[in-house]
């Protein structure tokens, strides 16, 4: 009896303690807060599940941060609550998670993990570009990174211009310069200053003349040549207009077939990566909900898809892929025009989305409660049915074309709809 009371008041006391680290902000803070203050705050809506799911892991980041004794503070505000910062912030889904520093916001897109919001915390509150002083720094940093962007030289317009490139896009990588002395002997640079990747167990040079602007080289250097990919980085990836070969994989425990699908695309990856890396992203997938939304469809697992991220669009193999020349086969294929691309974004294929959608969204409160599926299916409905009979209605006396863009643009919205909710996951 004790022990549970000594434990219940330690939970609360643990609570309670955790609470502290974590600050509820308000319509206030704007005034409050200090100009050097670094800010890492949630914005949650009472009702929104995703939200409570993120309570635990914020309180944790919250003590982990203090406890560390980091410049960062924790907070959070409940948009219904505080409309105003919301608003300041331009908040448009919840759970949204973003960084003020210095009165400049970072906006957080990848997973909701303890560790990807700490490493992307950590990154924004430090220096903007990290200075590698020695080579055991440089090594270290290596160990740490899979992909790393050194700036080499003295100041310069292109240290200027990488100092923009940062301002950016360190919400997703990490930037960090040397002196030539602190690299290793084997790198080799044609002339000084460089902007370096290290990656893939290489290095690649920038070039203006080859490469063009050096924020968009980043951005689409930045990812590894081959990775595990998760549908934040998928998304994030359609910025470069690259293709993603993609193998398919069962979740958790991997047969036999989908270790041989995951080393063929790597070994396609490493010993192709010269021919098809400007146009092709390489990795494998273990949770292939974000592609099921894309094909519409549950897809076979363990298999090869091959997505065009600009425009929703995704190639499927014509016949069995099996061995190293098939894939490639698929590759060229895709190059070429020859196998056909499915899906996209056109009209039709955004109405089919939005009725998979629906479905999607529908079917579970349908199986889990069929009387009420019926009803908030009904309600809806019939509002539709009632505002076509108007359309007819007023179609039939006035003809008028501008419905038809309306019906586009409401089409339109729907499917920005889901790219953002693919991309938060949840609105
Ligand atoms: C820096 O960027 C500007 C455009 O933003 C470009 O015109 C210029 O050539 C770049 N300079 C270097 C050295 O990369
Ligand atoms: C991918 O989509 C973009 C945007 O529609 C298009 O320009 C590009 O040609 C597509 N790539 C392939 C290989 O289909």
């Amino acid at each position: 009896m004790l022990d549970r009371r000594s434990s219940t008041l330690l939970t609360v006391l643990l609570f309670v303690s955790a609470s502290a680290f974590v600050e509820e902000l308000d319509d206030s803070f704007m005034e409050r807060k200090g100009a050097e203050d670094i800010w890492l705050i949630k914005f949650y809506a009472p009702w929104c599940t995703f939200c409570k799911q993120l309570d635990p892991v914020w309180h944790q980041i919250g003590s982990e941060l203090r406890s560390l004794g980091s410049p960062i503070q924790v907070g959070k505000s409940d948009a219904t609550a505080s409309p105003g910062l919301a608003k300041e912030f331009r908040i448009r889904g919840y759970p949204a998670i973003l960084m003020l520093k210095k009165d400049v916001t970072y906006n957080y897109l990848g997973p909701r993990t303890k560790d990807g919001i700490m490493d992307f915390a950590d990154r924004v509150a430090g220096p903007l570009i990290r200075s590698l002083t020695s080579l055991q720094l440089f090594q270290h940093a290596m160990s740490r990174h899979d992909v790393m962007f050194v700036y080499v030289g003295a100041t310069s317009q292109l240290k200027t211009n990488y100092t923009s490139a940062a301002e950016t896009l360190i919400i997703g990588t990490y930037f960090f310069s040397a002196t030539r002395d602190v690299l290793p002997k084997a790198v080799s640079l044609a002339s000084l200053p460089a902007v370096v990747v290290f990656k893939d167990g290489t290095y690649f040079t920038y070039s203006e003349e080859h490469d063009g602007d050096l924020t968009a080289w980043i951005n689409t250097e930045r990812f590894p040549t081959f990775s595990q990919i998760d549908s934040y980085t998928l998304y994030a990836m359609g910025d470069s207009g690259k293709l993603v070969l993609l193998a398919m994989l069962e979740q958790k425990h991997l047969w036999d077939q989908s270790l041989r699908c995951k080393s063929l695309v790597e070994g396609v990856a490493a010993e192709h990566r010269d021919t098809y890396r400007s146009s092709f992203y390489f990795g494998f997938m273990e949770d292939s909900s974000y592609i099921n939304g894309l094909v519409m469809d549950d897809i076979i697992l363990p298999s090869f898809i091959i997505v065009n991220l600009s425009n929703d669009g995704y190639f499927l193999p014509l016949g069995a892929v099996e061995t190293e020349q098939q894939l490639l086969d698929f590759m060229d294929g895709v190059l070429d025009g020859s196998v056909e691309i499915q899906g996209g974004n056109g009209v039709s294929q955004r109405i089919r989305r939005f009725v998979y959608d629906t479905k999607v969204t529908l079917m579970p409160i349908f199986t889990k409660a069929p009387l009420f599926g019926c009803f908030l299916l009904g309600v809806p409905l019939s509002i539709g049915v009632f505002l076509c009979y108007l359309c007819c209605k007023r179609r039939s006396s006035v003809d008028d074309d501008d419905d038809d863009d309306d019906d586009v643009a409401l089409i339109a919205t729907l499917s920005q709809r889901r790219k953002k909710s693919g991309n938060k996951k949840s609105d």
